[in-house]
């Protein structure tokens, strides 16, 4: 008799397992629907409005920060320009008429004596074709060689170099002129 009602439990068991799973109305328990739902699911209306709410506060608050941010920005700039215009008028000048073609770091590294300088804002002006007009070319080379002076050996060299080869280009026309002498004696 007990063997046999076992038999039996056994496939209801299975059956109300498989009702169960199939199609089974899930019991009822004490449970809302909103614990299901992701956070973000409003649930009410007043929820709702508390959430706009906080949505348009942080709004205001992104806003008035990126405000400030610009104002910071524009206040930065405006002080770094009238920092740059109250510098020394050679250097502003320099610094406009040497950056057109290429960076300051050009001559910023270099190093020269007056003539040296004169001879290298020389080339730029007529073998470059550099906007400058005779009158700032003194300021720019002094402001250079002022900044960026050669020492040394290097300034020797310079000293030497330039008036022997400036020797040597005018001697042709030294030579011209004595021809020219000559010729009106003869
Ligand atoms: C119109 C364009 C132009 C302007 C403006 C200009 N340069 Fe240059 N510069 C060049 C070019 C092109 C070179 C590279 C060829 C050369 O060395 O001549 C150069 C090269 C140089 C060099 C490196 C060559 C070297 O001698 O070792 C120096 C230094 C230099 N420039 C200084 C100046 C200074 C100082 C000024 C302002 C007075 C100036 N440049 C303005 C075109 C320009």
């Amino acid at each position: 008799m007990n063997g046999r009602g076992r038999e039996h439990r056994l496939p209801a068991a299975l059956l109300l397992a498989i009702a169960a799973a199939v199609g089974g109305q899930p019991a009822l328990a004490d449970v809302d629907v909103a614990d299901y739902q992701t956070p973000g699911v409003v649930r009410s209306e007043r929820e709702r409005q508390r959430l706009q709410a906080e949505f348009a506060r942080q709004r205001e608050q992104e806003e008035q920060r990126a405000r400030i941010e610009v104002e910071e920005q524009a206040r930065l700039a405006a002080a770094e320009a009238a920092r740059l215009a109250a510098r020394p008028y050679p250097l502003r000048l320099t610094e406009s008429r040497c950056t057109v073609c290429h960076a300051a770091t050009h001559f910023q590294q270099q190093a020269h004596t007056w003539p040296g300088w004169l001879a290298v804002v020389l080339r730029m002006k007529y073998f470059n074709h550099a906007p400058l007009a005779s009158d700032e070319i003194p300021v720019i080379v002094g402001h250079l060689a002022a900044t960026h002076p050669a020492g040394g050996i290097d300034a020797l060299i310079e000293f030497g170099v330039l008036p022997t080869a400036l020797g040597v280009a005018a001697l042709p026309l030294l030579w011209y002129r004595r021809r020219l002498k000559a010729g009106k004696h003869a």
